[in-house]
């Protein structure tokens, strides 16, 4: 995955992960994530925005906060700039970049997130990915990935199979990863995990491990 031309068809049925997995507004991720952002002038960075259903959401709700969503996908993000015009959202910026080499400087945001991105990405390209996130994070700032979970309950597991069908190899090793291991090696501490639909939300803080 990674690549503009995966995402060309994909963009089109995209959201419909999102009527079918997360419309449970008590329980979705999306919703997590919003509940953990104040309403400060703070600077958040959705890297792998897609078709920007965080960075809308949450330059929605928290109008104080200047929502940056960035995506290698034109397609994905010909998406979000449409939702992003419906909505009329003016503390939302859209950029086509590539998460493994930001255009920002260090330390630019209050707040980075990856939302169901580092699943699907090879060990090299998650490592490279991680290690922008923690350049462009300020040293006070938080970190947020959202990653797919897999559900406790007998019926969610029927829906869940179909997202282990269509992920690639690698995806249920992925699941079983402890992920306060994962992010220490990159320089974060898990502060908090919250479980939501077919996923967790967590958040991370800077330590002075590299
Ligand atoms: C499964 S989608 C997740 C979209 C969104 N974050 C969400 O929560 O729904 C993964 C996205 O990562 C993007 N992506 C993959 N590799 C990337 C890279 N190197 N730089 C920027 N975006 C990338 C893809 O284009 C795709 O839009």
């Amino acid at each position: 995955m990674g690549s503009d031309e995966n995402y060309q068809f994909n963009a089109k049925i995209y959201d419909v992960l999102d009527r079918t997995y997360f419309r449970k507004a008590a329980t979705s991720p999306r919703n997590a994530v919003i509940s953990l952002l104040n309403n400060e002038p703070i600077q958040v960075l959705d890297m792998c925005t897609g078709t920007g259903t965080n960075a809308l959401a949450i330059a929605g709700v928290r109008k104080n906060a200047k929502v940056t969503g960035i995506d290698i996908s034109a397609a994905m993000l010909q998406k979000a700039e449409a939702k992003r015009e419906q909505a009329g959202l003016s503390n939302v910026k859209l950029i086509h970049m590539d998460a493994t080499n930001l255009q920002f400087a260090n330390e630019e945001f209050d707040v980075v997130l990856i939302s169901l991105v580092l699943h699907e990405l090879s060990p090299d390209l998650a490592k490279q990915l991680i290690r922008e996130a923690r350049r462009v994070l300020k040293n006070v700032g938080k970190l947020i990935v959202v990653e797919w979970e897999e559900p406790v309950s007998r019926l969610k597991r029927i829906p869940f199979h179909l997202v282990k069908k269509t992920e690639s190899a690698g995806f249920e090793d992925f699941l079983k990863c402890e992920m306060d291991q994962y992010f220490f090696r990159f320089g974060f501490e898990m502060t908090q995990t919250i479980h939501c639909d077919y996923s967790k939300v967590m958040v991370l803080s800077k330590n002075d491990q590299v």
